[in-house]
């Protein structure tokens, strides 16, 4: 579907980038244009312009430039489609109709939920009420309040199911969302007498709430029933805020609860996140890899917590991500620890977060007696999972150092993880099959990891389908092909809040030695907080091989018509084959440069 150009011209001229950009960065006049850092890469001098006369932005350190739309795209992480609809509603410019389709009306679900949010804030900030003397008692500023927009639901069983009708919201639409529940009585509020903590997605769309309790009333937390609009695995609580601190340092705390993200934001670590009440998902470790690749998990002490760092672990490697675990002694969680002891030795104890692989080692100790031969067998022989799992470098490292700890030998324990790995490799057709056929292989490797990166993309960011379409890349590989013919409807139903597409779906369509090869392209290519820059890179390469492969064939021909008898079309002929070659020579050196 997409607009026609009459509506995104006149979008564009009912609108000023000078405005747009100005909101959200500080622009300083600078002669014709307008200049402030680039948001797009990290620089000390501002090379970011914004041209008003041509409604145009460049920047001249990382070439990033376009018009207001794709600065929308770019800056908030948008497709082209969402870009266009959040000009639409902050400059009230009516979509044209059919547009945007079932998406629109998840809008009105977002509406909702906004004005929910609204209404709790107001009942924090406007007089004193219990949810204040609580957050305040829990060391929360007032700009703590506002950074994270909380709120206080009365305690009251209609103060929200009233205000919003009387803002016109149907009482159907508040259950949907999980703002209201049904009793014998009727319609009653969620939320009576807890703090509110919005969860708010990247796109800045109010998706759902918390709600803790004032006191020791159970439960102590209650989160808004999932809706099409919020789905908590795909989801990390105050990303919104956090993710360019995320970006920026390269590295992601995560905790358990809000109250931790919340009081370590204010009190200076900013690149936190937690997951929303729930185990880690995949979905949450593929969202996170989009900012970093660094993660440090902090949990609680206990066994649920232990249990908790040890899935999310897993979760995380699988999503491409190192991952190092925190531990706080004391049996503190990280909220506690920082009001105590402050944001220097929070610090420190991220510094001295230990690698995964130790955290799982350390583990599994738990009920061994190492004063016997065979305990420290069955050890190792515990500990031969996870050093398979890691790579070649790190398996060393951790063998050398159970070597030492045990006083056996290197060689000993390396038999035993070549004897897991040789039964795994004989299960797995993947494997067999990247080291048949080596040459001819090879190729065909390169081509199904090339349209798999496009693919991959396509389901952390939906948008890029019609991209794909748009710039003509075909999928010639069965996988790529097949995966495509996947998506293509996938995308084109409901959205559910996020751009992502459901990778579930996608595994489940496929065979499993479909499915082993689409997971293991996920887990080495990463895509990074760049969409558009992956995009870019990923076409340049499909370009070059493309242009390569033109290249073989030309030499080929003129290998044949060289060959050929006398004739007088021959010399004209090489010639033509010789200026194509050249020509496409240029191009592939274009290519590179770029
Ligand atoms: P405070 O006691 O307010 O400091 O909360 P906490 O973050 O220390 O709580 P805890 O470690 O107990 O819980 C961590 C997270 O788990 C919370 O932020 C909630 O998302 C979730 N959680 C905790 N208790 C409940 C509960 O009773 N119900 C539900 N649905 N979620 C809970
Ligand atoms: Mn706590």
């Amino acid at each position: 579907m997409a607009f026609n150009n009459n509506f995104i011209d006149d979008l564009k001229s009912r609108i000023d980038i000078v405005d747009v950009i100005g909101r959200e960065l500080p622009l300083k006049k600078a002669g014709s244009s307008y200049k402030c850092l680039c948001p797009f890469h990290s620089e000390k001098t501002p090379s970011f312009n914004v041209n008003q006369e041509h409604q145009y932005f460049h920047c001249f350190g990382c070439g990033e430039k376009g018009d207001v739309i794709r600065f929308v795209e770019r800056y908030f992480n948008l497709d082209f489609m969402d870009a266009v609809q959040k000009l639409c509603e902050e400059y009230n410019i009516p979509m044209p109709e059919k547009i945007g389709g079932s998406k629109t009306d998840y809008s009105k679900y977002y509406e909702i939920n906004r004005k929910a949010a609204m209404f709790f804030f107001k009942q924090l900030t406007s007089g004193p009420n219990p949810g204040y003397s609580y957050i305040r008692k829990r060391g929360l500023t007032d700009q703590t309040i506002v950074k994270f927009g909380l709120g206080y639901a009365p305690d009251r069983w209609d103060a929200l199911l009233q205000n919003l009708k009387g803002q016109g919201v149907s009482e159907s639409d508040m259950l949907k969302l999980g703002l209201i529940s049904k009793g014998k009585r009727g319609y009653y509020d969620k939320f009576r007498n807890r703090v509110i903590f919005p969860i708010i997605d990247v796109r800045r769309k109010v998706i759902g709430f918390g709600g803790r309790a004032i006191g020791d009333f159970k439960p102590k937390y209650l989160n808004s029933s999932e809706s099409d609009i919020f789905l908590k695995k795909n989801n990390l609580y105050a990303l919104n805020i956090t993710k360019k601190d995320i970006a920026d340092q390269d590295r992601v705390l995560m905790v358990e609860g809000y109250m931790d993200v919340i009081s370590l934001y204010q009190h200076g670590i900013r690149n936190v996140t937690a997951s929303l009440g729930t185990a880690l998902t995949e979905n949450q470790g593929r969202l996170i890899r989009r900012y970093t690749n660094n993660v440090v998990l902090s949990y609680d002490s206990d066994a649920a917590g232990v249990n908790a760092a040890l899935r999310g672990i897993g979760i995380i490697r699988k999503a491409g991500c190192s991952v190092r675990v925190l531990q706080i002694d004391d049996g503190k969680d990280p909220d506690e620890f920082v009001r105590k002891n402050g944001k220097d030795a929070f610090e420190k104890l991220i510094e001295k977060a230990v690698p995964a692989t130790d955290f799982r080692l350390k583990n599994l100790e738990q009920g061994f007696d190492f004063s016997t031969d065979t305990q420290i067998i069955d050890y190792i022989q515990r500990c031969v999972p996870i050093l398979q799992g890691l790579s070649p470098v790190e398996q060393n490292l951790y063998v050398r150092k159970l070597a030492e700890k045990f006083n056996i030998s290197e060689y000993a324990i390396q038999s035993e993880i070549r004897a897991g790995t040789e039964s795994a490799e004989n299960a797995a057709p993947i494997r067999r099959y990247r080291t048949a056929g080596r040459e001819e292989r090879k190729d065909q490797g390169t081509e199904i990891r090339m349209e798999l990166s496009f693919l991959i993309l396509c389901i952390e960011n939906k948008g890029y389908l019609r991209r794909i379409e748009e710039d003509g890349v075909p999928f010639r590989t069965g996988i790529g092909r097949k995966v495509f013919a996947i998506l293509k409807p996938m995308s084109e139903e409901t959205t559910v809040g996020t751009m992502g597409l459901d990778e579930e779906q996608v595994f489940r369509a496929l065979d499993p030695e479909e499915e082993r090869l689409l997971r293991e392209a996920m887990n080495e290519i990463r895509i990074g907080p760049d969409d558009e820059k992956f995009y870019l890179e990923c076409r340049t390469a499909y370009q070059l091989n493309r242009y390569r492969e033109k290249k073989v064939e030309l030499q080929n021909s003129l290998k044949v018509v060289e060959g050929m008898d006398d004739d007088p079309g021959k010399e004209l002929e090489m010639e033509r084959i010789a200026g194509q070659l050249m020509e496409l020579e240029q191009k592939i050196q274009k290519l590179r440069e770029k």
